[in-house]
């Protein structure tokens, strides 16, 4: 099978290790790739946004598959374009894909279909968010609609930093996906990741992880994308899994397709675990971005043939299996990220981290005169199995050592709750 791979990013590169050793791959290429996507796939540099160029590249090169990793060409409409010209694509049309494209959708759903979320006000002016969040109190959370790379969302501890929120969204902070503002009630209680693999019909439980979403240690400071991820999170036990499945994850697959878009791909439940039972808080349509990256070295099967069957619409109902070892990553980000990262430092030292036993996935990098340098916020993502959490953790630290990158910073505490957990065993 010929696949082709959209995205850059750690990832990518998590799904182009894992792809390139299908028995089933042919030619692996990735549109457009980095420096470490480059060493398991031809890397070609086609504008994502240009369909139609898409649509050719894989008429000339025999593409028999496209696996989209990002969620923004997925809502743009690429999986449409293509399908419309006869490509297989594992990723949803962009109707489904609004179920991160727009949160009011998602809410909308929830409500319809009685998926347990957040209490919540949709508003198209400032006047009355604000008089909402006036009568609601704090701490309350304040969402601009759209897609906004991870900004949109302020969770406010107080009335006046919610007011502040509203203003800026009304004030085009975030453009188009700004036009319209969720408030919701801020709910309490631990987060987890949970990711399905999907095809229309079914959908299939993967696993679940955690990130930490902060920039800094002790889960402080600005939100990121990711700072570092675990696999599996023992708070997603196997009874805690199945009410997820059955009051969130199969309702909104069923509600999705009684709305004419039925949901193929990957969709990621980010939920919040309180008192009352697990909620959600967010969908996205996409592989989470580090939680990828510590999925894939924990998959045992296939994930091309279970692309391609989720693709046709044909996945099977057999569980999925996972590796006993846990997975860490650590992102590894240049400095002055995620507000303004320094890009162009030189990195070295990549090949004697994996040599200690890590793989490093690269996210923002480039090569420049033969050198490896930095090209974004989030740069490499140094991914480690154990037998816990605690010994993945230690095996990825101990790699890091050996990379030298002076403009870069990491945090030194990833992991921290499942390793209390462990050592509280
Ligand atoms: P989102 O982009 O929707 O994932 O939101 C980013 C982060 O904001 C989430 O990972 C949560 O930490 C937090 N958040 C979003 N919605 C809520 C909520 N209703 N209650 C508490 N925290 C929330
Ligand atoms: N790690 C969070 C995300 O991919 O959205």
């Amino acid at each position: 099978m010929n696949v082709l791979l959209i995205g850059s990013g750690g990832r990518e590169h998590a799904l182009a290790w894992k792809i390139s050793a299908s028995p089933i791959l042919d030619m692996l290429f990735c549109a457009p790739g980095n420096p470490g996507i480059g060493q398991l796939a031809t890397c070609v540099g086609i504008d994502v946004s240009d369909h139609a160029a898409i649509a050719g590249f894989c008429r000339e090169n025999h593409i028999d598959l496209v696996i989209v990793g990002p969620e923004a060409p997925l809502v743009a409409g690429l999986a449409d374009d293509l399908v419309a010209k006869g490509v297989r694509v594992f990723g949803p049309t962009a109707r489904a894909a609004q179920l991160e494209g727009s949160k009011a959708f998602t809410k909308e759903l929830c409500d319809r279909f009685d998926i347990p979320t957040a209490a919540y006000a949709r508003f198209n002016n400032a006047v009355k968010a604000k008089a909402y969040v006036r009568q609601k109190g704090a701490p309350i959370v304040v969402k601009a609609d759209g897609l906004a790379a991870g900004k949109g969302v302020t969770v406010a501890s107080t009335v006046g930093e919610a007011c502040v929120a509203i203003e800026e969204c009304f004030e085009g902070a975030f453009g188009q996906a700004g036009a319209e503002v969720i408030v919701e009630e801020c709910l309490v209680g631990e987060e987890a990741s949970f990711f399905c693999l999907c095809d229309g019909n079914l959908a299939v439980p993967l696993t679940s992880a955690q990130d930490h979403k902060r920039v800094g240690e002790g889960d402080t400071g600005p939100n990121t994308g990711g700072m570092g991820a675990y696999s599996p999170a023992s708070v997603m036990t196997p009874e805690i899994t199945e009410r997820v499945m059955k009051e969130i994850v199969e309702p909104t697959m069923d509600g999705m397709r009684a709305l004419g878009a039925p949901f193929t791909g990957i969709l990621y439940a980010g939920l919040m675990l309180t008192g009352e039972g697990p909620k959600l808080i967010e969908y996205n349509v996409r592989f989470g971005d580090p939680e990828c990256q510590v999925l894939m070295p924990r998959m045992q099967d296939d994930f091309l043939l279970l692309a391609s069957a989720a693709a046709d619409g044909v996945l099977g109902n057999d569980p999925l299996r996972w590796s006993d070892e846990a997975a860490a990553t650590v992102v590894m980000a240049a400095e002055g990220y995620p507000a303004a990262p320094r890009t162009g430092t030189a990195i070295s030292g990549v090949s004697e981290a994996e040599t200690y036993g890590a793989i490093v996935f690269h996210a923002g990098t480039a090569m420049k005169d033969g050198n490896l340098v930095a090209s974004g916020g989030r740069v490499l993502n140094v991914t480690a199995l154990g037998k816990t959490v605690t010994s993945a953790c230690h095996t990825a630290y101990a790699a890091i050592d050996r990379i030298e990158w002076p403009h870069g910073f990491y945090r030194r505490d990833i992991g921290w709750r499942e390793i209390e957990r462990e050592k509280a065993q």
